[in-house]
């Protein structure tokens, strides 16, 4: 339709993807018959058939499961330009992609082979599409702070090519205020530093983000508006948002799209973004995530989004205004 073709035809940038969510059922049969690795499903259509979640958690347990196929350089590296091929149809032309580097070191996977692989996808996606990234290494916040702190030690040769860290994994019971050291550590090196906060947990789990390890941009963030103060401070300090409105659904952070609060974080005064979080798993890509909240909201609105994921990007202005 018209405001298809509209949405379409906005250039983007993707602030929250996880480039481990972005695994399709298709790559992941063909890496496990490359890597001769047997994966306890039969189809593409029985494993897709499995992506039904009621919470989190249960997302995660197959989402870790599914990465066990990514075993060498080349595998980061198909991967990641998969997700840029498909993303720059999606008019996407700058994305900041989340990789989870204890889920593959846990396994024996050295840590440089998952960088260089997904650093070789980057550079492939700009001469390709002239599409640009960023890289932001997300801690597991079910694991301890050591294990954070021995992950940074290990990235230290890669991290002029690692632009922030991350904080994912199960929210509930795992604040914020765990991973104050490698955060405060991260900072001193010049790292950005963003975090998963009110998605499961509580608006304190986003204050705690906020006060204890600085972040520069809030993940999911959808449990602020709980907090009548918080969302102030949120919008009057220009806090990005990076929300992911198939992933809420998907997760049953919302009952259903028609009340999704997207609308209401930028009536707010909020620096909202849409994306797609783990587009395999969640049924859709940018767009998707674009189309699935647009009868909620203007053109007007779309464009403001489409604006603040370069305004909330961790690109500079003279670069924003070459990409915009
Ligand atoms: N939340 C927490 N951890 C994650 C997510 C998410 O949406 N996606 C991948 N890891
Ligand atoms: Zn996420």
């Amino acid at each position: 339709s018209d405001l298809d073709g509209f949405i379409a035809g906005l250039p983007k940038a993707e602030l929250h993807l996880h480039i481990e969510g972005s695994l399709q059922p298709e790559m992941m049969f063909a890496l496990a018959r490359r890597n001769r690795i047997a994966i306890p499903f039969d189809s593409v259509e029985q494993l897709r058939a499995a992506y039904t979640f009621s919470r989190l958690q249960d997302f995660l347990d197959i989402y870790y499961q599914g990465a066990d196929v990514l075993r060498t350089e080349e595998d980061f590296h198909d991967l990641a330009l998969a997700y840029f091929d498909r993303a720059a149809a999606d008019t996407v032309v700058h994305a900041e992609i989340f990789f989870d580097p204890q889920t593959h070191t846990a396994r024996g996977i050295p840590f440089g082979v998952v960088a260089e692989g997904l650093l070789a996808g980057m550079r492939e996606a700009e001469a390709r599409h002239g599409l640009t990234s960023k890289l932001i290494l997300c801690f597991l916040r079910h694991l301890s702070e050591d294990d954070a702190l021995a992950t940074l030690r290990e990235a230290e040769p890669w991290l002029e090519q690692i632009t922030g860290v991350g904080l994912d994994s199960s929210e509930l019971g795992h604040p914020p205020s765990k991973f104050r050291r490698v955060f405060t550590a991260a900072g001193e090196r010049g790292l950005k530093r963003v975090a998963h906060a009110g998605e499961e947990g509580p608006p304190a789990y986003v204050i705690e983000a906020l006060d204890l390890l600085h972040i520069d941009r809030l993940d999911h963030g959808n449990r602020s508006l709980e907090d009548e103060a918080l969302t102030r401070r949120l919008a009057e300090t220009g806090m990005t948002l990076t929300v992911c409105p198939l992933s809420n659904l998907k997760l049953c952070v919302v009952r259903d799209l028609g009340t999704h609060p997207i609308a209401r974080m930028l009536q707010l005064g909020l620096r909202a973004t849409v994306n797609s979080d783990d587009p395999a798993y969640f049924g859709g890509y940018i767009n998707d995530n674009y189309r699935a909240v647009a009868p909620l909201l203007t053109r007007a609105d779309l464009a403001a989004l489409a604006r603040n994921s370069f305004e909330g990007s961790f690109l500079d202005q003279n670069q924003i205004a070459l990409r915009v």
